[in-house]
């Protein structure tokens, strides 16, 4: 057993906090790449102030903290203030949100593979982690990065090995520094496989991570699960319900995840906003062996309308923050099996970027 962590009871306690019922994570820990990204499509200029000013939006949004129990940075948040001058990670310990914080550097080739990819940032981890505990937050993101091709075999056997023992090493890290790590292995949606080609991949990238976990004395007590949903590949042709997809999710976990484990919280991975609080709330009516708080850690899923909403413009702030909470309330009720649906057509629409980077 994993006793000797001396951060074991605060472990366990951030993790029960951050997974609790109704509530989930917001990812708003895009790189300054990423966030250039969405800025770009809203015709942002991507500068330090604008960068702020959008985060302030989000987090001083009234009452966020009845559906967000965490909130994951990028480094450069950690030191931004609100426009009322507060620390951002200050300001989310006023509202009872637990701050978290994107680790990995992201991807690198894995040479010899089929354009697979592994993730960097593990040498100065221990350092790192303990300036941001330092600094406020309580856990941590990594992201790895795994693809289907159904003509090249991928994920190939080096991939999931090289991905799940990365993930592992990572959680191992972050434990003994005080942060919860949230271990994240994304499945991308890009392909053309079925829905069933999806959960062969998914357990087997599960199994890895769950045995490459022990391997590492993970304490699962501590950790939380930020996996992708089994769903056929983005250019199949074939779109399963929300049904299909909660249960083949449900099933895949059941196969694989230790009851241990305290929460699992989905990525959004290029779903719509309504796709992805529908899929949601489909896994939360399953009320068979699921002993893990299902809850969401939406990046995408969370912002598009409301980066919409806001376009830059001060003016707009209040309509931006209505667009955030819209999205904030009905993923904290799918996280109770609660959502009602019936959205906008706007929340419909695809989120889908090929070969995602964050
Ligand atoms: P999406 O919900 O946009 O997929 O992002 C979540 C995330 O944090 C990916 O690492």
């Amino acid at each position: 057993m994993s006793t000797q962590n001396t951060f074991r009871e605060e472990l366990i306690a951030t993790a029960r906090a951050i997974a609790t019922p109704g509530k989930g994570i917001l990812a708003a820990d895009e790189s300054t790449g990423t966030i250039g990204n969405r800025f770009d499509k809203i015709k942002v200029e991507n500068n330090e102030e604008n960068r702020r000013a959008y985060r302030d939006l989000l987090l001083t949004s009234e009452n966020i903290q009845e559906y967000i129990s965490g909130v994951i940075f990028f480094e450069e948040q950690l030191l931004q203030k609100s426009d009322e001058g507060v620390l951002f990670p200050e300001l989310c310990k006023q509202k009872g949100m637990v701050v978290g914080i994107k680790v990995d550097k992201g991807v690198k080739p894995l040479y010899g593979t089929d354009g697979e990819t592994e993730v960097q940032g593990i040498d100065d981890l221990d350092k790192r982690c303990q300036k941001y505990y330092q600094q406020g937050a309580r856990f941590a993101k990594w992201r790895a990065v795994l693809k289907i091709d159904s003509k090249t075999g991928c994920p190939s056997e080096l991939s999931v090995h090289q991905n799940a023992y990365g993930l592992a090493r990572y959680a191992a890290i972050c434990q003994n520094n005080g942060l919860v790590p949230i271990i994240e292995p994304e499945v991308l949606m890009d392909g053309d496989h079925t829905i069933e080609q999806s959960f062969a991949v998914h357990q087997r990238v599960q199994a890895a991570v769950v045995k490459a976990c022990h391997d590492h004395h993970v304490l699962w007590e501590g950790a939380l699960l930020k996996p992708s949903m089994v769903q056929p590949g983005s250019t199949s042709g074939k779109k399963a319900s929300a049904k299909e997809v909660a249960y083949a999710t449900v099933t895949c976990l059941q196969r694989t995840m230790p009851p241990a484990l305290v929460g699992v919280n989905f990525l959004s991975g290029g779903l719509s906003e309504e796709d992805a609080t529908l899929h949601l709330n489909e896994m939360n009516k399953i009320k068979e062996r699921v002993p893990w708080n299902l809850s969401f850690s939406y990046g995408r899923a969370l912002q598009a309308s409301c980066l919409k909403a806001w376009g830059g413009d001060k003016e707009n702030k209040k309509k931006a923050q209505e667009a955030f909470l819209v999205r904030a309330k009905a993923n904290g009720l799918a996280t109770l099996g609660k959502y009602e649906g019936g959205n906008s057509a706007e929340s419909s629409e695809s989120l889908f970027v090929a070969n995602y980077s964050y």
